[in-house]
């Protein structure tokens, strides 16, 4: 599947003799003859038969925006579910000769409409790409069924106008539709078409086709694309919103929310296999902003008592070092645990995790303690962790990598024993990412006024800057990523009484010294130090204010209800 957006879009694509030719052009032709000369070329490039390229112009795109036009507020509600300032992947299926999608990518270029929107069109027949990448350049035309795209290609919002009418199959499409939906996908169609079904229409669609998906709004109406019949028969339209059940994340990328992928997962495995062996290699000092001792001790300061207090010492205290058995989830290379282990907060830890590149390392770096610290290679969206098996479970940095979220804590309050506890300290932030206008301002307006660019250098000379990624981009980077982060606090207190919650911040502090940046910042060096402060001492009023909340907590829970054993 080639995008070729690179080549359809406007900067840079003419050569400089070609730009002066049509600057040429341009200067002797009035501009109606302009128009009318791109019209000719639309239809030359429709096919070789004219008459094509007049009924794309004349009927066929008339049609398709008079149903865009019918689509568009729903649709607008579900652009406004996304942040204004946000980037929404469009895929429009079945786009007939493009107008709707032109028109989409053309009306959300810009942000004054809500977020922007990347247009993508996905037809089974190539033969009207070149109308369509000439007509709207903004659009990406991909030439492919449904079926045939990779498991992990998704978009945010599907608009699929009377296509599924075509479909001898339309629950399979719909499901297929599903499976690379994100956000929301809406279907339009002839609804309840008369029999004998107009030429090409394979199916008739009515509220029934839909059973069974998560349908968010049914709309049958009139509409002047889809008219009376000859002999007065009042054709009607029917609009269905589905919401994909892709909060599901992972579990539901290629197999609709059954159970867990197994190829997404051995993708994020080997992402963190490779993110093992690069560490290995580099070394860092440190890899991320809670890694940095004086944030360390500002959060100690803040929230544990005092500027020496670390988080193992203060669990140490909390917990009243138990003779206790934990199993810690995505444990990583161990470090935590080891840690845990030496400060006294348990006497044996059993780590999982999904790589196991990660789990060699951990077993390597085991060293005295190997008899009380174990670890295990599993996929803990799939695992089964037993019944009464232990005191507590550990999740650092965990649970914002598992997308079977009611399972897993289900699953959490049903092996502890009585009484015993989850310790989470993790990321309840943005899913996938998606941060909030007001954090990548703030953070984007501290990093230009008060870090010195030698601060801000990436390892490849440039400048850093705060930006909110594409949800594809996030899956493709690793697919495990913040898959469901924003709804793990509400299920966890859904489900568990926290006995202590802190807000530990990181809101704008984890997008300052965000990845290799806060390697940047010499521990000790007390201009650095001095930053770093700033930076807390700015998160924390936003926190006290409430313009902004606390994206990373340290929660000591237990289960609600006592776990069936
Ligand atoms: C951010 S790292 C945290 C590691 C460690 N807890 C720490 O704080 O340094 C996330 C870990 O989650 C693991 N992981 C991701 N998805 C997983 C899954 N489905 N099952 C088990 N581990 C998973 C990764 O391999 C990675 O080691």
């Amino acid at each position: 599947m080639n995008s070729g957006r690179s080549s359809s879009s406007s900067g840079g694509v003419l050569g400089k003799g070609l730009r002066a030719l049509c600057l040429w052009l341009c200067k002797r032709l009035a501009p109606r003859e302009i128009g009318v000369l791109f019209e000719r070329l639309q239809i030359a490039l429709a096919d070789e038969d004219p008459r094509v390229g007049h009924y794309a112009l004349e009927f066929n795109n008339p049609q398709a925006l008079c149903f865009l036009m019918d689509a568009y507020p729903a649709l607008q509600g579900i652009f406004a579910t996304y942040p204004r300032m946000g980037t929404v992947r469009l895929l429009d299926i079945g786009p007939a000769f493009g107008a709707s999608a032109g028109l989409l990518s053309q009306m959300h270029r810009s942000h004054f409409l809500g977020p922007k929107l990347v247009v993508d069109v996905l037809d089974i027949y190539d033969s009207r790409r070149k109308f369509i990448e000439m007509s709207y350049p903004l659009v990406n035309f991909m030439h492919a069924s449904i079926e045939s795209l990779p498991g992990d290609a998704k978009w945010d919002v599907v608009y699929c106008s009377n296509a599924i009418e075509h479909m001898e199959n339309p629950r399979a499409f719909v499901q297929s539709v599903m499976a690379h939906t994100s956000g929301y996908a809406m279907f339009l169609a002839p609804y309840n078409e008369a029999l004998p079904l107009s030429e090409d229409h394979r199916s008739q669609i009515t509220e029934q086709t839909f059973d069974g998906f998560a349908v968010e709004a049914v709309k049958v109406f009139t509409t002047a694309a889809w008219p009376m019949t000859a002999d007065g028969v009042q054709r009607q339209q029917i609009l269905v919103v589905i919401k994909a059940q892709a909060q599901r994340g992972l579990a539901s990328v290629a197999d609709g929310g059954e159970g867990p992928s197994p190829a997404l997962a051995s993708r994020a495995a080997d992402h963190w296999d490779r993110w093992q062996a690069a560490h290995d290699a580099q070394r860092p000092r440190m890899t991320d902003w809670g890694d940095h001792p004086e944030v360390l001790r500002l959060i100690g300061a803040e929230l544990l008592g005092s500027a020496d207090t670390s988080i193992v010492g203060f669990l140490a205290d909390r917990l009243g070092a138990r003779q206790a058995h934990a199993m810690s989830l995505c444990c990583g290379d161990g470090s935590f645990e080891k840690a845990l282990l030496a400060g006294g907060v348990f006497r044996t830890i059993e780590g999982l995790d999904i790589s196991e590149v990660r789990i060699g390392a951990a077993r390597a770096a085991a060293g005295e303690q190997q008899g009380r610290l174990t670890f295990r290679a599993c996929d803990i969206d799939a695992a089964d962790f037993g019944e009464a098996v232990c005191d507590a479970v550990v999740a650092k940095a965990a649970l914002h990598h598992l997308s079977r979220l009611e399972e897993l804590f289900d699953g959490i309050a049903r092996c502890l024993r009585p009484g015993g506890v989850l310790v989470t300290l993790d990321f309840f932030g943005p899913t996938r990412f998606q941060w909030t206008d007001r954090q990548l301002d703030e953070a984007n307006r501290f990093l230009e006024t008060e870090v010195p660019e030698e601060l801000r250098r990436l390892p490849d000379g440039s400048l850093y800057r705060a930006t909110r990624p594409t949800v594809q981009e996030m899956i493709e980077m690793d697919p495990s990523e913040a898959v469901r982060s924003a709804d793990l606090l509400p299920l966890l207190r859904e489900r568990f009484e926290p006995e202590l919650d802190l807000p530990l911040g990181g809101t704008l502090l984890s997008l300052i010294l965000h990845g290799s940046i806060v390697d940047n910042f010499e521990p000790g060096n007390e201009a650095h130090d001095a930053i770093v402060r700033k930076a807390f001492a700015l998160e924390r009023r936003l926190m006290a204010e409430g313009a902004i909340g606390s994206d990373f907590r340290l929660i000591i829970a237990r289960p609600k209800s006592a776990p069936t054993h």
